[in-house]
């Protein structure tokens, strides 16, 4: 993929709006973008620098926050002021008409990103919106029940509590288990749970807290089996795996674009499996729904921004040129790094699991006795790197996400930092 000169090059270098509207000859005197290097994941770490001067993060900031939010690349944020601009240049009933068909493309990209076809494609705002349109949209009445892994995201546990104070039904929680019990443990729970009044099953395919790796297609298997709908919660597993929902086969997925996908915000997806689609209401009605499948019911959100659909489609894209499989073993690569590197550190306390095929690339750690939120300010002060700070009580401490734009440096880093904060404070 070759990213050309261009005047948003120099507006993000310059970090500030104005700059939109910047004199062309500016643009002219910008920094080249680098290709990606040739040969690919196989050219080793030349490769994976050409990866990160696709993205506007400066180079001396590691950001290992992945499951929170990731930056947009080059190619992307391109995509996005080419299309907001575009609309804003001309906001014509005739250029917005453009728009509708480029949404249906995106819906297209989606579906052949996921496996799946675009007639069982919502383009949703993000994953709580997902979560809840399943959530509002399924029938559910006195007596039925719901089964919800406790380690799921509100949007996907207070969600489902709330909604049963107002429908009458129950919500029955799997408990989480420290660290990842293994497979066989979430089946059987699940299996266990399972009553002749149960109506849907929830989980996160990897769990934003500990990054516990759930093994999703067993539990959808189980679900089809006991004529049970499932939802998966792709928000920490669409961009980052190499997924195949119709091997997986849950009857709902959601994600969101800004995360590991790397695009931008205010866009997600709803997949909504075609055995499924007579399961579930839409919750909005208005104008503007998608042109085919379920789109053409669920999707009449009103007016949307067709510009971050586009620019989504654009993220899609640069993970497929990049190489899927490749994104996805670079992160479990510097993710085993991390873990390996903490070990070595005899007062921390690893949340996430030391087997790597039951985690992926979320680790959350307690540093000894520090301050998890003064270490976390430290780390981004000092060495340049940026984690999440967890309080509240579940496995506090740090979490780390690290993506493919990380560098086996940044782990290294984080690793020396955590060290030194070990034995001067915070
Ligand atoms: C597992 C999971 N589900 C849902 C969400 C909500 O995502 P969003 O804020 O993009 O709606 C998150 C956010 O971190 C998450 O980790």
């Amino acid at each position: 993929m070759t990213v050309s000169r261009r005047d948003f090059t120099r507006l993000f270098a310059a970090g500030g709006s104005a700059a939109l509207f910047a004199d062309p000859a500016w643009a002219r005197q910008a920094p080249a973008v680098p290709r990606l290097t040739a040969g690919g994941p196989a050219a080793g770490e030349a490769f994976w620098a050409s990866v990160r001067a696709q993205f506007v993060m400066p180079a001396d900031l590691g950001v290992l926050n992945a499951a929170n939010l990731c930056p947009a690349s080059r190619p992307v944020l391109e995509a996005l002021t080419r299309e907001t601009r575009s609309v804003d240049e001309d906001p014509s009933p005739q250029n917005r008409a453009r728009l509708s068909p480029e949404k249906e493309k995106t819906r297209a990209a989606v579906a052949a990103f996921l496996r799946v076809t675009p007639e069982e494609i919502v383009l949703a705002r993000n994953t709580s919106e997902a979560n809840n349109l399943v959530s509002n949209g399924v029938d559910l009445k006195p007596g039925d029940e719901v089964i919800v892994h406790h380690d799921n995201h509100p949007s996907n546990l207070k969600a489902w509590q709330e909604k049963a104070k107002r429908f009458g039904f129950t919500v029955i929680e799997v408990p989480q288990r420290n660290p990842h019990p293994g497979d066989d443990y979430y089946v059987e729970a699940f299996t266990k749970a399972i009553s002749a009044r149960t109506k849907l099953l929830s989980f996160t395919g990897m769990t934003s807290t500990v990054g516990d790796v759930l093994p999703a297609k067993a539990l959808c298997r189980l679900a089809r089996e006991r004529g049970v709908l499932s939802l998966m919660d792709g928000a920490q597993s669409v961009g980052l795996f190499d997924l195949d929902l119709a091997d997986i086969q849950p009857d709902f997925f959601t994600g969101s674009a800004h995360k590991w996908p790397c695009s931008a915000r205010e866009c997600g997806v709803l997949y909504i499996n075609t055995r499924a689609q007579d399961r579930i209401w839409p919750s909005i009605y208005s104008a503007y729904p998608g042109a085919v499948g379920i789109s053409r019911t669920f999707e009449g959100f009103g007016q949307r921004d067709e510009a971050t659909m586009i620019a989504f489609r654009e993220a899609l894209a640069f993970q497929t040129t990049v190489g899927r499989a490749a994104i996805e073993a670079r992160a479990r690569a510097l993710t085993t790094q991390l873990v390996e590197g903490l070990a070595r550190l005899p007062e921390v306390k690893i949340w996430t699991s030391p087997q790597a095929s039951l985690r992926a690339a979320v680790v959350s750690f307690l540093p000894g006795s520090l301050d998890p939120t003064r270490l976390a300010a430290r780390l981004y002060e000092k060495d340049r790197i940026a984690v999440a700070g967890r309080t509240g009580g579940d496995r506090d401490g740090l979490r780390a996400s690290p993506h493919f734009y990380n560098t086996p440096a940044e782990v290294d880093r984080l690793v020396a930092g955590v060290a030194r904060a070990l034995k001067t404070g915070v």
